[in-house]
């Protein structure tokens, strides 16, 4: 199977200077072998059989146990998983009707402390059977847990002592006041691993459980990983993870400290805010970085476009483009200047117009080519993306897998709260 492409004609960047990092990128392999919390790494060659039966089994259950599954987390315990259903289901798939979304209506909670959005979730779904999972890694979080605490009361009201065949969490296997609630109540838990941070954790259990209730086949998804762990195996020049994270230190040396992802399909939005969470949580630290923010396009065109050609030139772009859209349209009305096009053919259009203006005006510009929204890709897809980001993190001489900025604020929050 072909796997996604890696374009980057268009960045001005000559091979000397790719070259000079070298050295660099050698020992930023060397860290991924040796580093603490790189558990990600051979995830997809090295997981245990056992659990992924045990994910796929547990799906199956909730499906069958409920019109209403709430995922309930936040960070790299959240963003993950809604990127990956977001991208692969329905446009709509919470308000298709249920024989045809053969799965539960999917929500998310504990990802704000919102009591407007709280409230109207749960008046939305308390007359519906309902099952719930939280997942944190830590088991502390602030707004996971007031999420939790307020549907297991929900849960417990409504089916008494069975409530807890209906709460499902994904946690420290050992650590933390969830762990040791998990196994009190006897929940359907699955394990966080160790060594892998919240940011890199999607095609662990942590993901994996959420997407498989989606519908989702989560082996597939495995799969690409698998091809991408090989794929990009070696700290050779020519293999593309080595080539972008490069890219992006030396336009980052000149002054483009913001990396604006772009995507012309809305099944991505969600895709690029955990980009935004995988690039600045692994790299902004000790007063460096590269600023990462998204686009949606064609919309953001017409507001954002205008400072992306002619404004502060403190920027590059990386477009997500979708080769092979699962559904087109055509134009057939007589009237329309549009008629016998597609609306994929004009969107093609826009992506490469786009790109035309903005080379013309020397804006770097990267493009992943992603050849369908599969299972398959998604893994593939993540798992580049990890990659680049460590390797960039190291060579931009940060340590891309801790978070001290999110852990001061949760701290501070907590002082206020005793
Ligand atoms: O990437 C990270 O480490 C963070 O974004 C965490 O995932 C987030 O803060 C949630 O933490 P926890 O899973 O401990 O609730």
């Amino acid at each position: 199977m072909e796997g996604i492409g890696f374009k980057a004609n268009d960045t001005f960047i000559g091979k000397g200077e790719i070259n000079q990092y070298n050295e660099k990128i050698k020992s930023a392999y060397e860290r991924l072998e040796t580093d603490a919390y790189t558990g990600w790494v051979d995830y997809p060659v090295n997981y245990d059989e056992e659990v992924m039966q045990n994910i796929i089994e547990t799906a199956k259950k909730i499906q069958d146990q409920c019109e209403v599954f709430i995922v309930i987390g936040i960070g790299g315990s959240y963003i993950g998983a809604r990127a990956c259903i977001e991208m692969l289901s329905h446009s709509f798939y919470n308000i298709l009707d249920a024989k045809e979304r053969k799965m539960p209506q999917i929500f998310f909670a504990g990802h704000n402390i919102s009591g407007t959005y709280h409230k109207e979730l749960l008046d939305l779904v308390k007359d519906k059977d309902i099952s719930i999972c939280v997942i944190s890694k830590s088991g502390t979080t602030t707004e996971p847990s007031m999420a939790f605490s307020i549907f297991k009361e929900q849960l417990e009201k409504k089916y008494g002592n069975n409530a807890s065949d209906r709460i499902y969490a994904i946690t420290d296997k050992e650590k933390g006041i969830l762990r040791k609630e998990a196994d009190e109540k006897e929940y359907t838990s699955f394990i966080v691993p160790d060594d892998i941070g919240g940011r890199y954790s999607v095609l662990s259990p942590v993901g994996l459980l959420p997407i498989a209730v989606a519908g989702i086949d989560i082996e597939d998804m495995l799969e690409g990983a698998r091809k991408a762990y090989h794929q990009y195996l070696n700290e050779d020049l020519s293999n593309p993870c080595c080539q972008y994270a490069i890219m992006r230190n030396i336009l980052y040396k000149e002054g483009k400290i913001i990396e604006v992802f772009e995507a012309y399909e809305p099944k991505l939005q969600y895709f690029m805010e955990w980009l935004k969470q995988l690039f600045g949580e692994s790299e902004g630290k000790e007063g460096k970085g590269i600023y990462p923010t998204s686009l949606q396009m064609s919309t953001d065109l017409h507001s954002m476009g205008q400072f992306l050609q002619d404004g502060n030139q403190c920027f590059f772009e990386t477009v997500l483009n979708v080769v092979q859209p699962q559904n087109d349209l055509m134009i057939s009305d007589g009237d329309n200047k549009f008629k016998g096009r597609s609306m994929n053919e004009v969107n093609d259009k826009a992506v490469e117009g786009v790109r035309l203006a903005h080379v013309e005006d020397n804006i770097p510009n990267i493009r992943i080519d992603i050849p369908s929204l599969t299972p398959y890709y998604f893994g593939q897809l993540v798992y580049f993306f990890e990659k680049v980001c460590a390797l960039s993190g190291y060579l931009m001489d940060v340590f891309p897998f801790d978070q001290p900025g999110v852990e001061k604020y949760k701290e501070k929050m907590r002082q206020l709260l005793r």
